[in-house]
């Protein structure tokens, strides 16, 4: 699904992906893990299509085809989810009306009619079940003075309505408390199937005792320096970055 290659991307000049390579087949879920800076959130970025990255050297396939040169929204159509896509504050839109946008604005992208109204909401009506979303949640405007947990809800219900392919989740810098991290991680499990896969971004080891990852990865200074499985990120929460480090450097 998702194949990347000696990857480098580089932001106002500075090289932070220095040659990255990982592969994410359909059904699985990949975490991955690693210091402060080391280059995390740039590899979503970068993936997703955010433009203030310049992708140097490389190639990034999706469904084996390149992806590297496209728009934001052309990867999105293709069925790319990164969270903090939208991370916005958007008074006097609804959570629903955003969605009901969103999945239009897809489907017009593929050349389908709008979805039918009752449809729409039968969909709706299902996802906010499946993730324990009440009614009152889905009419309040976008972001609008949610709180932390209450964004992770409205991204997982984001990405219960999109059905991406692949769903990129970074956690690192929002502070979840315990029911947060449940939430995202019964929105995961949930949503998982053959079809589809996740990639999740996270310093926590505790959030990888609820999504259980089928492979764990250490990005370190720009690269993919390990790889292996849940009892990996085990491994790093007793010997700290520290190990890897020597590693790399042996
Ligand atoms: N817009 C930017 N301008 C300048 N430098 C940037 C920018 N975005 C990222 N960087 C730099 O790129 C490096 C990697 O940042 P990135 O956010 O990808 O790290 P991360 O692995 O996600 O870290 P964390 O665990 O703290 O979230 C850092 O040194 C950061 O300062
Ligand atoms: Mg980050």
């Amino acid at each position: 699904m998702l194949k990347i290659e000696n990857l480098h991307a580089s932001i106002e000049e500075k090289e932070i992906l220095k040659g990255l390579n990982i592969e994410v087949k359909p059904g699985e879920v990949h975490a991955i893990m690693g210091p402060n800076g080391a280059g995390k959130s740039t590899l979503s970025s970068v993936i997703a299509g955010r433009e203030e990255y310049e992708v140097t050297e490389g190639s990034i396939e999706f469904n084996g085809e390149e992806i590297g040169e496209m728009e934001a929204d052309e990867r999105a159509h293709k069925g790319i989810f990164m969270s903090f896509q939208y991370p916005v504050e958007i008074p006097g839109i609804s959570v629903t009306n955003f969605i009901k946008t969103a999945i239009n604005e897809t489907r017009k992208a593929q050349g389908l009619e709008d979805m039918p109204a009752s449809d729409m909401l039968k969909k709706i009506k299902e996802k906010a079940e499946l993730l324990e979303i009440d009614r009152k949640f889905l009419s309040r405007s976008l972001n609008e003075g949610f709180s932390g947990g209450e964004k992770k809800r409205n991204e997982i219900f984001q990405m219960a309505m999109l059905e991406p392919k692949l769903a990129i989740l970074d956690e690192t810098d929002s502070g979840l408390d315990i029911d947060a991290l449940k939430i995202v991680a019964n929105g995961v499990n949930k949503l998982k199937s053959k079809d589809n896969a996740v990639i999740v971004i996270t310093h926590y080891q505790r959030l990888l005792d609820y999504i259980v990852p089928d492979f764990v990865h250490v990005l370190y200074d720009g690269k993919i320096v390990k790889s292996g499985t849940k009892e990996l990120a085990l491994e790093l929460e007793a010997k700290g970055y520290d190990w890897i480090k020597q590693e790399v450097t042996a």
